[in-house]
């Protein structure tokens, strides 16, 4: 039920105001002041908010600030006496989302009130990475502390941002916070994935082409630069680009403008660049295979994420959130974990970060029947307390140790998945990390690789298609 908290020092005026949203079935609650009402919304909420705009002390406008602060997604509305609808446009311009002069009608009421409960729930349901990105990134300790304060100062500069960091420890996550926290927040926030792009596509997805531009170009398309205009473009993989596009690549950084490919046109854009890779890209550098100049053009501010496992100190706090987020999403009710079996995972080396705890967590979930997770519920190598980074080779099967609650199908399921990531892991490592030739090695598609690189948290899998290539940020689930 849509909660309405209406804030008005006039007790008549108040009861009208609740009868009239009750019978319209909403949730009122009411407050008598501007503190009492502010003090109600900050510890129960409220989907909506209507405040008179002349109250003693704390009055409509404070109303309006605080609450906009704490929540933009909650509509305030103001109620102004008839004299004062200059005030009232200038609660609209602060951010109010209507007002009302008395004396109105019932009807009146109702109609911007269903408006408003409208607007709210499309606010919360939309992508709102500003507020939500920043809010779920989780994490105290000091390493990522510097992660925030860098984020804090650059989100609303054009400067490019190179983020760097392992696996799984959210890059794509900061990403969407930079852009989240940047005055582009209402623009489009655009991903491309570079290594799941065949390399002879590369060129139109990121400028577009003209028609005829290539066999089957029968219509012109713009590119991923020319829909992030405005906005943000994150070039995941950065590391995948082929060296004949990163030149292509530095002029559209330098320049902010490209042709689309088969056209004569230039166009320009207002794009701003956040690339990221797991790649060593010094290695790359020396090897051959990146650019140097590029380099520099993106690296004007670095984001280097820590491991995992450089801060421990983060992960009691990462489990108790990936629990509440499976708990909601799985519909179970596990409360939390046993110190023993926290301890073990704080001593594991997660060599896939922040991925392969979030989803050993779901994985847990699923299996566990609470109402506290327990050691027996991890599995084998961490409960071996295994702290290389890298993983160990899976041992003989620890069948004892499941028997129990668990199925033999469960545990031939469960063994079959540790060797196969297992595998996967070396074959990756082996190949500096390109899934490409992890892919060959492994003897399996590409494609499948990627898809169960996400199933173990090694890695995103790869969009698929070219629309889905590049979607529109869709912000952390909550
Ligand atoms: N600090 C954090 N707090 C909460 N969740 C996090 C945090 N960091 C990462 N995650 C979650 O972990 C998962 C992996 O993060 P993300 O995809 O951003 O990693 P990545 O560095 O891009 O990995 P890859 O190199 O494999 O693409 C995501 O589900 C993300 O939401
Ligand atoms: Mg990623």
């Amino acid at each position: 039920m849509t909660k309405v908290l209406v804030l008005d020092d006039e007790a008549n005026l108040r009861k009208v105001l609740a009868a009239m949203l009750r019978r319209e079935g909403y949730d009122v609650t009411v407050a008598e002041n501007g503190e009492q009402g502010l003090a109600e919304f900050h510890k129960n909420g409220a989907d909506i908010v209507v405040t008179d705009l002349v109250m003693p002390k704390v009055g409509g406008m404070e109303v309006l600030r605080s609450v906009n602060a704490a929540n933009p997604d909650v509509p305030v509305i103001i109620i102004t006496a008839h004299g004062t609808v200059d005030s009232a446009v200038e609660a609209i311009k602060a951010g109010a989302f209507d007002y009302i002069t008395k004396p109105f009608e019932q009807s009146e009421l109702s109609a911007v009130i269903a408006k408003a409960s409208k607007a709210h729930e499309s606010a919360r349901r939309s992508v709102r990475p500003d507020i939500k990105a920043r809010t779920a990134i989780i994490g105290e300790s000091p390493l990522i502390q510097d992660v925030y304060k860098i984020i804090d100062k650059v989100a609303d500069t054009p400067s490019t941002v190179l983020i760097t960091g392992e696996s799984g420890t959210g890059k794509e996550l900061i990403a969407t916070a930079l852009h989240g926290a940047s005055s582009r927040r209402d623009k489009p926030f655009i991903k491309i994935n570079c290594a799941a792009i065949p390399h002879n596509l590369i060129e139109s997805e990121l400028f577009g082409y003209e028609r005829g531009a290539f066999t089957g170009a029968v219509t012109s398309k713009p590119g991923r630069f020319e829909l992030a205009d405005g906005g943000s473009l994150f070039l995941d993989e950065i590391g995948e680009i082929p060296v004949e596009m990163q030149v292509k690549l530095l002029r559209a950084l330098q320049e902010g403008e490209f042709e689309r490919v088969g056209g004569i046109k230039t166009t320009r854009v207002d794009v701003r660049l956040i690339a990221a890779t797991n790649q060593d890209l010094q290695a790359e550098i020396e090897g051959g295979r990146f650019r140097k100049d590029l380099y520099y053009r993106l690296a004007v501010v670095p984001i280097v994420l820590p491991a995992l496992r450089e801060r421990r100190s983060d992960i009691p706090m990462l489990v108790r959130y990936f629990v509440d987020k499976y708990n909601r999403r799985l519909n179970k009710r596990i409360e939390g974990i046993t110190d023993d079996a926290l301890a073990l995972l704080q001593a594991y080396a997660w060599p896939g970060n922040i991925r392969e705890l979030e989803n050993l967590i779901e994985r847990v979930l699923l299996f566990a029947d609470g109402p506290l997770i327990t050691v027996k519920d991890l599995p084998e190598p961490i409960r071996q307390g295994d702290t290389s980074p890298a993983l160990s080779p899976a041992g003989p099967p620890a069948v004892e140790a499941h028997t129990g609650e668990t199925g033999l199908k469960d545990i031939i399921r469960m063994k079959a998945a540790e060797l196969e990531k297992d595998l996967i892991t070396k074959a990756l490592e082996e190949t500096g990390g390109n899934v490409t030739r992890a892919a060959k090695l492994l003897q399996i598609s590409r494609k499948s690789l990627q898809t169960k690189m996400k199933e173990f948290g090694l890695r995103d899998s790869a969009p698929e298609g070219k629309d889905e290539g590049a979607s529109k940020d869709e912000g952390p689930d909550e």
